[in-house]
């Protein structure tokens, strides 16, 4: 096992874990979805519980369960579209 310090915070990790390929896809207009054993952090370093092995990742500021995506960006996609047309 290998300890990884992350801001204040140690992470224990795996040689396993750290030899996974980890991608991050950009949605349009949608979050980050980050596929593989990435260490999700707050902005004090502390890591995120995570239960899935891809996640989303918001990058439009409006969901209610961050730092993950809970589709809110289509709200905000919606309203604009309508506002256009
Ligand atoms: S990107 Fe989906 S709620 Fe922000």
């Amino acid at each position: 096992m290998a300890v990884t310090p992350v801001g204040e915070a140690d992470v224990t990790t795996t040689r396993r874990d750290v030899d996974e390929e980890v991608t991050i896809a950009v949605c349009p207009d949608g979050p980050l979805l980050v596929r593989g054993p990435a260490l999700i952090v707050d902005a004090d370093g502390l890591p995120v519980p995570r239960r899935r092995a891809t996640v989303a990742l918001c990058r439009c500021g409006r969901t209610s369960i961050a730092p993950y995506c809970d589709g809110a960006h289509k709200r905000r996609g919606a309203a604009a579209a309508a506002a256009t047309s």
